[in-house]
């Protein structure tokens, strides 16, 4: 009998590589063949130090879930942080497990690779068609670069040395492990929080930032792990078949949208906040419509399992369970 592979799933303290690591015990992946090193113990921006990790741990398999993440408020006061962070996690990580013998390797990046003005929904091939939004450019710069490094090392070492590195790009993720820290959260956790305290300080109404009307799309973190672990494991050649040499990522997306209003209505309901939800054209809405093509992984026989609804749910609970409001 083969062993089951030893897996290294680096930023397995963060919401999706918490995830991913949830994914593969539950799937019977043995605890001893996951291999994790917290920030503190491994900085994955320290060439050497990464370096002598794979050296002496030769994993088998790479999840690269490691990323200086942040809002729009962090993304724009620190930059230089985000671009410089990215590119040297992501280029020490693929050229350690290259000259280490890994040949597989799934490298996470993120919607913002696309164009601003990209069409809705945003196919794989929008990406490098146009201008990104000027907010997180440092961030998404980095994540493209991410896919290249992979399709790069593929091309040059794929026939002589079996490298086959591929590239998932989820939307907007939320569950178990997000940040609900008051001002620096995606949007999900943040009703999530401001609904909590409306309901306990049992305040009459809440407002919400814009008319309500821009649609985005939401997935829960566990079918994200879900769909990485799909598309580590698919053969090569059906990966092949679905992908090109150099357009190779392919997006994670749950497959439907909803308004901002409709979402505030989904998370009032489930957190039981029974005031009046307003909202306030005055302040900016931002893009109408965020909504990724996941035709490319729907193709690969994979489609998203958890409903908001549940998700929703699943996210309150560990919301109560790590807050003392
Ligand atoms: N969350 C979303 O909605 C979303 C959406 C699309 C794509 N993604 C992508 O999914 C990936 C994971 O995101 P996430 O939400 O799980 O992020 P997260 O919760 O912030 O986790 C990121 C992890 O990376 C670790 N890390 C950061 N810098 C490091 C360094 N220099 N050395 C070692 N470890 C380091 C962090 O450890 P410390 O906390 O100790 O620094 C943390 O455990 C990212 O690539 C992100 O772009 C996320």
């Amino acid at each position: 009998m083969t062993a089951s592979p030893k897996i290294y799933v680096a930023g397995h303290r963060g919401m999706v590589g918490s995830a991913v690591v949830r994914q593969l015990m539950a799937l019977g992946h043995p605890a001893e063949r996951i291999l994790t090193r917290t920030h503190a113990e491994l900085d994955l921006t320290n060439q050497a130090a990464v370096h002598e990790f794979f050296a002496s741990e030769k994993p088998d398999q790479v999840y690269l879930a490691a990323a200086k993440v942040g809002g729009i408020h962090a993304n724009n006061t620190y930059p230089a942080e985000f671009i410089y962070q990215n590119l040297m996690m992501q280029a020490n990580v693929i050229d350690a497990a290259f000259r280490h013998g890994v040949q597989k390797l799934l490298f996470l990046g993120s919607s913002c690779i696309y164009p601003k003005l990209a069409p809705q929904p945003m196919r794989e091939d929008a990406l490098l068609t146009g201008t990104l939004e000027a907010t997180n450019e440092p961030y998404a710069i980095a994540k493209i670069a991410g896919i290249k490094l992979c399709e790069s090392y593929n091309r040059q070492y794929g026939q002589s040395h079996g490298v086959d590195y591929r590239s998932v790009m989820p939307t907007n993720l939320y569950g178990p492990g997000d940040n609900y820290h008051p001002e620096n959260s995606h949007v999900i956790p943040a009703l999530i929080r401001r609904f909590h305290e409306a309901k306990v300080s049992q305040a009459p109404s809440i407002t919400i930032w814009g008319t309500g009307t821009p649609r985005r799309e939401f997935l829960y973190v566990d079918d994200m792990a879900a769909a990485s672990l799909h598309v580590m494991n698919l053969p090569r050649g059906t990966y092949e078949q679905h992908t090109q040499p150099m357009l190779s990522h392919i997006n994670v997306g749950y497959g439907q949208d909803v308004t901002i209003l409709e979402l505030a209505q989904a998370v009032a309901n489930i957190v039981g906040f029974t005031g009046t939800i307003h909202t306030d054209p005055t302040k900016s809405d931002g893009t109408p419509r965020k909504l990724m093509d996941s035709s490319r992984l729907n193709a690969l026989r994979w489609k998203a399992k958890v409903g908001l609804e549940d998700g929703l749910k699943a996210a309150y609970q560990d919301f109560l369970a790590h807050s003392s409001t």
